[in-house]
């Protein structure tokens, strides 16, 4: 395995994503297609990397992206499957680009409505559009009655096409009232549609969450990233997170460590200092946190700095420099998800696997 010189990387198990993606599949079942989310560099994972092997080993139905230039990127690494661009399209000229790459377009206003039809008919080409529905997440989306004003407009177009109306569920990992009122919502809507062929459209409302608690909402397509990642129960974790030791000292008690002297040895001490900071992602709220040594947990000392952060390693017996380190991963019978730093950080899984910046290889095994 080819890693960079400063020993700190990500392992992106290939398998373990084809092994989620087959467990969604088989969960939703044979007619159900599967988009596979891959926003912001595949959850950190590499969008192009993570897309291509889905597509190769036919694991998706199309790839969700979250702006028209992710979508450029994964054209321009030759994936030809749909992808949708969950976003907004704005600023409309954006439109031009979207229809010439044959990416499908998110239609949440009257507005995007009017500018796609116009984009699609200068352009002289077919845009693929899903109508976005407001049902609960208040981000972005139109409520019913624009919603069949949109779909009256462009059912009248040439050029620009309906291909699926969707809506995003904001809590289907906490709340099953609020879901079954924001699906209720959704089919209504649909009900209402009925004149416009919505029956030959694709319909989708389910996120990973929506997909496993509410068979309902699986509907044509499902949409989702975190089980495919394996950050949820019942799937494998795609990204370990490894480092290697680069400094070892023993201190004496009372000896200070890191910015602000944050850390203050209550006894003799081996600290081994480790190439990775803030500037990886690996945030100072994670100061709090454990990583692996030697198959044991071992607590971070003081505040993780920029580029480096210094871990008490006095229970790792064997730990010296060049040893591994596991930020996230698995060390023997030990593991240290991505879940295990969210809630070290008080945040979410999703923005930890995020937060891993370029500076850190992402190697695929
Ligand atoms: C519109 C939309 N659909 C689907 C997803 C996938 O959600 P999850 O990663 O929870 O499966 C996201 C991610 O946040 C999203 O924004």
């Amino acid at each position: 395995m080819q890693i960079s010189l400063r020993p700190t990387w990500t392992e992106i198990k290939l398998s373990a994503l084809k092994k989620n993606l087959l467990k969604i599949q088989k969960t939703i079942g044979h007619g159900v297609k599967l988009m596979f989310v891959v926003k912001a560099g595949a959850y950190g994972h590499g969008a192009a990397a993570a897309a291509g092997f889905a597509e190769r080993e036919k694991l998706a139905w199309g790839f969700g992206v979250s702006s028209v230039e992710e979508g450029l990127a994964l054209r321009a690494a030759q994936v030809r499957s749909p992808i949708l661009v969950l976003g907004s399209l704005y600023p409309f000229e954006s439109f031009v680009e979207a229809i010439n790459n044959g990416l499908l377009a998110t239609i949440s206003s009257l507005d995007a409505a009017a500018q796609v039809i116009e984009a699609s008919r200068k352009l002289g080409k077919k845009a693929v559009c899903h109508i976005k529905l407001e049902t609960g997440m208040g981000r972005i989306g139109a409520r019913k009655p624009a919603v069949i004003k949109i779909f009256s407009e462009l059912s009248a177009s040439k050029s620009a096409v309906i291909g699926g109306l969707y809506t995003h569920l904001s809590s289907a990992d906490t709340d099953p009232e609020f879901t079954a009122r924001q699906l209720g919502y959704f089919e209504e809507t649909v009900s209402e549609l009925a004149g416009y062929g919505v029956d030959n459209i694709i319909k989708h409302a389910a996120n990973s969450a929506g997909l496993l608690n509410y068979p309902q909402s699986r509907r044509d397509m499902v949409r989702a990233g975190l089980a495919a990642y394996g950050l949820m129960e019942g799937f494998e974790p795609v990204l370990s997170w490894k480092t290697r030791i680069v400094f070892i000292k023993t201190v004496r008690e009372g000896t200070y460590i890191s910015y602000n002297k944050s850390f203050r040895a209550p006894r003799p001490m081996k600290i081994a200092t480790i190439p990775v900071g803030y500037g990886d992602g690996y945030i100072r709220r994670f100061s709090g946190a454990r990583v692996l040594a030697g198959g044991v947990r071992c607590p971070i000392a003081g505040n993780v700095t920029m580029d480096m952060t210094m871990v008490d390693v006095t229970d790792a017996r064997d730990a010296a420099v060049g040893s591994e380190v596991t930020l996230i991963g698995r060390q023997g019978n030990e593991e240290i998800t991505a879940g295990e730093l969210a809630a070290a950080a008080g945040t979410i899984p999703y923005e930890v696997v995020t937060l891993i910046t370029s500076r850190v290889p992402r190697i695929y095994v």
